[in-house]
Formats: structure tokens, sequence, C-alpha cells
């Protein structure tokens, strides 16, 4: 039924498959018997084979059992469920917060409770946003206007001319795809002025930027009611799941209103502990932030060196720009070749093509040096 379909996304070279590793993820990972050095994972600290983490994960196992077996609403939650969000919360200084199952399941679910079902919201969202918090702005069904990428003299006219009786400006805080960082401090200025809500998705910047505290703690702003946060444990934290941190009546409400909180099993209570156990360790350790930093600008210095456009990145997410997909599949295909993995990312994910790097704090110095050299190798040919 879906041949022809599937016959066209080949023809246009955007056909995607699923790569099964046969390793723990990591920097090193193994895919069909071979090892790669691994440039496209989130786990940007390196904690996803942490041992402290993987040790409270096994305690909670042990306690637990695996499956939540419910909704939080049904009794699917532990008191594990309840301690994550009160560290949470002390850790982003928000009145409350609220676990969710993953940072789709957080933007689909936050962002259509939050708009009002009366019609009367208006959303605007960065052209550039991720793909969930697209989902959920089309989920929520409130007039929703797209502005340029960043700009904040674009948000502020369309906050003029609109009437809504409530009005929420949504943004990541670090782009998923192009690695800059929204200009929070400008935009929560105009917010402030123009009685908006703003809410972020802190998923790429929560342990890596603000000492680890995400986007806000970068900016030095204020937790303020208006300000709702959302973020991830599945990048920066080597976990799984995700959160919503903002005024306890948001979270209340949100409990009661967001379907994809609602309506889904919990998260293991051995899921929940390894989010814990990362908290713990962005919150006390320096040394692999610090690290994660020297690698990015190693790699980012030695790629501007050898003439690659790195499209603006200020972050650990390093895309090279490649022009046309059949360059990008030429680039990642000679980069597999040479035993690095780092994926070609296409329209429809993106407008322009790329390759996109994560550097992480385990990258080793020699895996940097893989990269470049084998960059270096394509760019001369
Ligand atoms: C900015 C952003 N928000 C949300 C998500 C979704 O998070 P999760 O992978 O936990 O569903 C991602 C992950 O790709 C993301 O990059």
């Amino acid at each position: 039924m879906f041949l022809e379909k599937i016959r066209q996304l080949r023809e246009k070279n955007i056909f995607r498959d699923l790569i099964d590793r046969e390793s723990p993820q990591g920097t090193r990972i193994t895919l069909n018997g071979r090892e790669y050095i691994n440039f496209s994972s989130n786990d940007y600290l390196g904690l996803a084979t942490h041992s402290y983490i993987i040790d409270a994960a096994g305690k909670a196992l042990d306690i637990y059992g695996f499956g939540a077996g419910a909704s939080r609403l049904l009794a699917g939650g532990s008191a594990l469920h309840r301690g994550l969000e009160e560290k949470l919360a002390q850790f982003k200084d928000t009145e409350s917060a609220l676990v969710f199952n993953s940072g789709y399941a957080a933007n689909t679910g936050i962002i259509p409770s939050i708009a009002d079902a009366d019609g009367d919201t208006l959303l605007l969202s960065d052209e550039l946003n991720h793909a969930s918090i697209i989902d959920g702005c089309r989920l929520s069904k409130a007039k929703t206007l797209v502005y340029e990428h960043k700009n904040v003299s674009h948000i502020t006219d369309l906050l003029k001319r609109e009437n809504a009786k409530k009005k929420i400006i949504i943004t990541d805080t670090i782009f998923s795809m192009d690695g800059d960082i929204a200009p929070l401090d400008e935009m929560a200025a105009v917010c402030r002025r123009l009685d908006a809500i703003l809410y972020i998705d802190d998923a790429h910047a929560t342990g890596v930027i603000g000492n680890g505290r995400g986007a806000l703690a970068h900016f030095n702003i204020k937790p303020e009611p208006w300000i709702i946060q959302m973020g991830t444990f599945s990048k920066a934290l080597g976990s799984l799941g995700a959160f919503l941190a903002g005024s306890s009546d948001i979270v209340q409400w949100t409990i009661n209103n967001a379907r994809s909180f609602m309506y889904s099993t919990a998260l293991p209570s051995c899921v929940i502990a390894a989010s814990m156990a990362a908290m713990e360790i962005i919150e006390k350790d320096t040394v692999l932030r610090e690290k994660l930093w020297s690698n990015r600008n190693k790699v980012v210095n030695s790629l501007k060196d050898i003439g690659y456009d790195c499209m603006g990145s200020e972050t650990p997410i390093v895309p090279i720009k490649t022009g046309t997909v059949e360059n990008t599949l030429r680039i990642s295909g000679h980069l597999f070749k040479h035993g690095i993995f780092a994926p070609a990312i296409r329209p429809p994910t993106v407008k322009e093509s790329r390759i996109r790097i994560n550097v992480t704090a385990a990258h080793t110095d020699d895996d940097i040096e893989r990269l470049i050299e084998a960059l270096k190798e394509i760019n001369n040919q």
C-alpha cells in the first residue's frame, strides 16, 4: 500500500532506516560488528553509562520491580516520582515540578493544556522549534503564528498586532539541529512588557549551560510565575523522561489536563532513580561540564580551520553545512567508512541539509583528531 510512497522517498534520497547498535550507548558503539566513534548522541556528559546512575537504577529495580502498571493518576507512580519532582523544583527554583514520560509527551501534553480551549489563546512559535512543540501547538487548536528564528522584533510586532486574552511565546532554548541559543533575556523582557507567557524547552540546555541549571540560569533570569520551563532527562542526564517546572497552579492544572500525562503509564521507578542520580551528578560535578565545553571548542575551532561552516553553533551541537542532500550523504558515508558515526540530517527534519556532530565530555582527543582528519580528507577531495 505504501510502496510507491517509499519509492519516492528513496528517489529523493530521504528514505531513512533504523540502525541497531550492538553495544551500550557511548562514544564507541558497535554496528554490524564494527566499532565506530559516535558523534550522534545527546548524552553530552557521558552519563548514560555512569556507574553511579546504573547502581541507583539497579537498587530501585530491586525495591520497586520494573513496570509501573498504570498512569500516575491510577497509582502507577512511586515515592521516587514525587522525590524527583521535589528535587527538580528546588533545582529550577520553581514552586513545583511534574515528571513526564518523554520530552515529546511533555510538549504535546503541556502546550494544549495551557492554551485555553475557549480559543482566546495565541501561540507564537520559533520557526526552528522542535517537532514536539509544533505538534503540541497543533493539538492545542489555538491560533499559532510562527516567527522568524530568534527574531525578537518579529515577536514584538506579532504581540502588538494580535488580540488574544492569553499570549504564549514558545521556544527551544538550545536549538536541537542548529546548536544556537535563543535570546531569552530579550524575549523575557518583551514578555514582561507586553504581558505574555514564556514557555521554554530546555531539553538540550539542562546539564549543559547555566552551571547545568539550564537557560534561565545562563541568562541570569529569575524563574517568574509567567515563565514555564520544560526540559528532558533524556539528553545530558543520560536517562529518559521529561519535566515541567513552574508555579504550582500550572503543575496542578497540567496534572488534571495534559492528556499525555493523564492517559499514559508512568515511567518505571528505576528510570526515575537514574534521573535523580544524574541530577545529583550535574549539581555537584563541574569537571564533566568543563570537559564538554573544552571538547566542543576544540571541535569547532578545528572545523573552522579546515574550512567548514558550523552554521552559528554556540553549543556542543555542531552542525556542518553540506549543501545538497547528495553531498551530505557523501560526507556521512565517508565518515562511516572511516569508523565515525555522524548522521546526515536532511529534509524534512531541517530545511538545509547538514551533518550534525554532537560533542560530549566523554570524547577523547584521539576521537576528535580522527573526526577532523576524516573531514579534512573529504573537504580536499
Ligand atoms: C528540543 C527538544 N525537545 C523535545 C525533545 C523530545 O525529547 P524526548 O526525546 O525525551 O522525547 C527533543 C528530542 O529530540 C528535543 O530536541
